[in-house]
C-alpha cells in the first residue's frame, strides 16, 4: 500500500516508517518545510495547503501530528497550541482524504478521551469524558468528519507509549536512576500504557484490517496502576522506589497537567484489538518496561 504519514519525525513516526516498509508498504512523508528527499511532500497545516499532486496514488493517510502534551507547563497559549496542532492538521487531511477518495485515514487520538473514569474499566464503547485533554481528544476525533463518507477512519486512542527512545520514559528514567522515582499520590490511579513495538505493530495491523473502523484503544491488555508501574520500572532499572511523590508537590510543579495526565487516568482495555486477533508482544507492564529499558 502507498501510505502517506504526517507528523512522521516524532517518536512514533520514526519507528513506524521502517516497520511499514519492512511489511512491504511504500511510505511517503508530509513535511512542514521545503521537501528535500524523494519520499517527502510539502504541506502547511495552518494555511490548509497540501502540495499539488502529493496525494496522487496514496491509499492510506496516517496522521501523527501535534505539539508535545507534557513538554512544558500548560499556559493558555500552550493549551491552544496543543489543540490547534491536532485539530487543524486533522481537518486538512480529512478533506484531502475525501477529495482524493483515499480509502483509509488512521488518525492519532489519546486515551484521555475518556477523562477520569476512576476504577471503572472502559472500552471503545464508553462515552467521552470531561477535562481539557478529554475535550481536545473529542475535537481531534471530530475533525476527521469530512473523510467519514469516503474513507475507513480509524481513531488511535493511545496510552503512554513506552520506548527506549524518549516519551514518558525518557523523562522518568533519569529520576528513577537517581532513586527519586516513587508512586505518585495514592498510586491507585491507572496509567494507560502501550509498548512502542505494539503501537507500531497495531497501526500496521489496523492498516491491513479492512473491517476495523472507528475508535481503537491502543493500550496494553492488562491495565496498570501508577503503583504497579512504579514498582515495575524500579525493578527493570534495578532501583528501589521507597519514596512516594505527594500529589500536592506534583501539582505545584506541573500545575493542571499533573491532575489530568499523572494523578488520574482511565482503566482502559483494548477490546477492538483483542476482538480482531491482535497479538501483543508486550502484554504486561513488566514485559514492556523490561523491553524499553534494556534495548
Ligand atoms: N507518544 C505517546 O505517548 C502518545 C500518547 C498518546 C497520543 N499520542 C499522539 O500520537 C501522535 C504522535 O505521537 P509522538 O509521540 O510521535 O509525538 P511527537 O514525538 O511529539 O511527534 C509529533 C509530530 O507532530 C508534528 N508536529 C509538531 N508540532 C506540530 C504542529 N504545530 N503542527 C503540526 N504538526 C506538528 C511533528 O512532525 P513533523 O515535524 O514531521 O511535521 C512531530 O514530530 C501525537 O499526536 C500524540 O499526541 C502519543
Amino acid at each position: 500500500m502507498l501510505v502517506m504519514i504526517a507528523g512522521s519525525s516524532g517518536l512514533i513516526g520514526t519507528s513506524l516508517i521502517p516497520h511499514l516498509r519492512h511489511h512491504g508498504h511504500e511510505v511517503l512523508r508530509l513535511v512542514r518545510r521545503e521537501p528535500t528527499a524523494p519520499d517527502e511532500r510539502g504541506w502547511d497545516p495552518p494555511a490548509g495547503r497540501v502540495q499539488d499532486g502529493a496525494m496522487d496514488g496514496v491509499q492510506a493517510i496516517i496522521n501523527l501530528c501535534g505539539v508535545g502534551i507534557a513538554d512544558r507547563r500548560w499556559s493558555g497559549a500552550r493549551k491552544q497550541a496543543i489543540k490547534d496542532s491536532r485539530v487543524e492538521p486533522t481537518e486538512v487531511l480529512a478533506s484531502a482524504a475525501e477529495e482524493h477518495r483515499i480509502p483509509v485515514l488512521i488518525n492519532a487520538s489519546g486515551i484521555n478521551f475518556y477523562g477520569n473514569t476512576g476504577d471503572r474499566q472502559v472500552d471503545e464503547t464508553a462515552p467521552g469524558g470531561t477535562g481539557f485533554l478529554a475535550e481536545v481528544c473529542q475535537d481531534w476525533e471530530a475533525a476527521t468528519a469530512a473523510a467519514r463518507g469516503s474513507s475507513r477512519v480509524v481513531l488511535l486512542r493511545t496510552g503512554a507509549v513506552l520506548s527506549p527512545a524518549g516519551g514518558m520514559l525518557g523523562k522518568l528514567r533519569p529520576l528513577f536512576k537517581l532513586m527519586l522515582g516513587g508512586k505518585i499520590g495514592s498510586g491507585r490511579q491507572y496509567m494507560p500504557w502501550i509498548s512502542l513495538d505494539d503501537h507500531v505493530g497495531a497501526v500496521t495491523f489496523l492498516l491491513e484490517k479492512t473491517e476495523v473502523a472507528g475508535p481503537v484503544n491502543l493500550v496494553g491488555p492488562q491495565p496498570a496502576t501508577n503503583a504497579e508501574f512504579t514498582q515495575a520500572l524500579g525493578e527493570a532499572l534495578g532501583r528501589p522506589t521507597p519514596f512516594p511523590v505527594p500529589a500536592a508537590a506534583l501539582k505545584a510543579v506541573m500545575g493542571e497537567l499533573a491532575e489530568e495526565l499523572v494523578l488520574t487516568g482511565p482503566r482502559a482495555v483494548p477490546s477492538v484489538l483483542t476482538e480482531h486477533g491482535y497479538l501483543f508482544q508486550h502484554a504486561t507492564i513488566k514485559d514492556a518496561l523490561v523491553a524499553a529499558t534494556t534495548t
